[in-house]
């Protein structure tokens, strides 16, 4: 019950009272073009999947303190009093639950609202036991677990983690390899319900995890919102590998002063965050591909702690490149953000869909929502997908394949010739000749 989810509860809460705009969201606002360009088949996503109505939902969160959802919206600042003041009502109803706690995994907070157990198993049945009792509450048909929780610090990965039975078997016995991210994940995912990972730490994203999401039906998907920086990032990347132009050195630094950023100050915390900044640019570009153009750049990040500028975040890159007989260029960017406003939509977008997954009978991994993510999750040998825009692709075009629709291409050559369709492959272009060069030399 941080900024984040504040942000997105109060966002919902206004939408529903006609207050709001819901911008950012592709399940509300994007529509979806279906068959060819000239039927003019464009629905809204809302009208096209059947999504959960936004009146429809209900919110109930935990936090390791005991603010409601309306002070803690009021302590994150991100939206503002007036602002909130027409929901303040709803939000002082959404009151924490008390949290699993283990300050091994998150040094700069003092929890003082926390679940005693005497093992991690019997909190996580706790857990299970929360969400049966919010059920029976607000008498809501479904549920989907959303990690809006703090950065732990990233376990290594342990033999606990490998499978079902050595997962239980160390919650049993109090492994300290396994963060409260994870004993969430567990409760949600052991009974089959839909579990999103908003933060970097691993949490679902062991193999014990996928394991049982596969077994008992859960959608999973994760980890990290990509917000800010990584936004920018897996946009431009694309854009200089698809140009082939040649990347020196990407300088990312960011300041931010929200509660994130206090955690994020702890260099075990910033570690888990480095790490799932980092990765990005190599998976785009490819440099085992490339070697000349991404074989050795420069890759920095710093993010610094800066009370005064509150959720609104500041990053800058400085990005050099090279073009035509390597001559060098920079590209500046400096992105003044708010980082929960960018992060809500994306909350929201992943509750609709999760849900619209587990409806759909997809169970395990659902890497066709890393549209969402800075770290997405996939398969232990696949490569994940990082690109923006292959992103936005696979999940339209899995909204398409669920309602037995076409999957789109893109490649257009149907429309001037229609034996090809688009599902034809085009042959092979025929080789150069020696005397087709000699003429275009000449
Ligand atoms: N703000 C963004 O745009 C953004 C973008 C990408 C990722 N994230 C990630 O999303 C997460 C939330 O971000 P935020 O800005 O809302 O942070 P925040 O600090 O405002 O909120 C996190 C909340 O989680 C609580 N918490 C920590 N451990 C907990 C536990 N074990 N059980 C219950 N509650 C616990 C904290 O007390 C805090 O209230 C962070 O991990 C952050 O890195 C945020």
């Amino acid at each position: 019950m941080g900024a984040v989810s504040s942000t997105f509860i109060a966002g919902v809460e206004l939408f529903k009272k006609g207050l709001g705009l819901p911008i950012g969201s592709l399940t509300q606002l994007q529509r979806i073009r279906l068959g060819k360009r000239y039927e003019s088949r464009n629905p809204l996503i809302k009208d096209f999947v059947p999504l959960a109505n936004l009146g429809d939902l209900v919110f109930g969160g935990w936090d390791l303190f005991p603010d409601n959802m309306y002070e803690a919206a009021m302590k994150a600042g991100v939206l503002e009093a007036h602002q909130l003041a027409p929901v303040r009502r709803e939000l002082e109803a959404i009151k924490p639950m008390p949290a699993v706690a283990d300050t091994a995994y998150l040094k700069n907070l003092k929890p003082v609202h926390f679940k005693k157990g005497r093992t991690k198993f019997d909190l996580a049945q706790q857990v299970v036991a929360d969400i049966e009792e919010f059920r029976k509450r607000t008498g809501v048909d479904r549920v989907v677990m959303l990690w809006c929780g703090s950065t732990e610090i990233l376990p290594d990965r342990a033999p606990v983690h490998e499978s079902i039975e050595a997962f239980e078997e160390g919650l049993k016995r109090n492994d300290p390899m396994i963060p409260p991210s994870m004993i969430y994940a567990y409760a949600a995912i052991s009974r089959g319900l839909a579990y999103g990972n908003g933060a970097p730490n691993l949490s679902a994203d062991v193999p014990a995890l996928v394991e049982l999401a596969e077994r008992t039906g859960a959608p999973i998907c994760g980890k990290d919102f990509k917000t800010g920086q990584t936004l920018m990032k897996t946009t431009v990347a694309p854009m200089l590998k698809a140009r082939m132009l040649a990347l020196t050195g990407w300088y990312s630094t960011n300041i931010l002063g929200n509660r994130d950023g206090e955690v994020l100050d702890d260099p075990g915390s910033f570690r888990t965050k480095e790490k799932s900044k980092m990765s990005v640019l190599d998976t785009i570009l490819n440099p085992e591909l490339y070697p000349d153009l991404y074989g050795h750049y420069h890759h920095k990040v710093r993010i610094d702690y800066y009370p005064p500028r509150g959720d609104a975040k500041e990053g800058w890159d400085n990005i050099d490149i090279r073009g035509w007989m390597n001559m060098p260029m920079q590209i500046k960017i400096n992105f003044l953000c708010r980082d929960s406003i960018l992060a809500a939509p994306i909350a929201l977008d992943l509750a609709l869909f999760l849900d619209l997954a587990k409806r759909a009978g997809l169970s395990g991994i659902q890497e066709w929502l890393s549209f969402y993510f800075k770290s997405p999750q996939c398969r232990e040998d696949l490569k994940p997908e990082h690109d923006l825009f292959i992103q936005h692709l696979k999940l339209k075009n899995t909204l398409r394949l669920l309602m037995g629709e076409e999957v789109l291409d893109h490649s257009g050559l149907d429309y001037y010739d229609p034996e090809r369709g688009a599902a034809v492959a085009a042959p092979a272009p025929k080789p150069h000749t020696r005397k087709k060069k000699a003429v275009a030399a000449r």
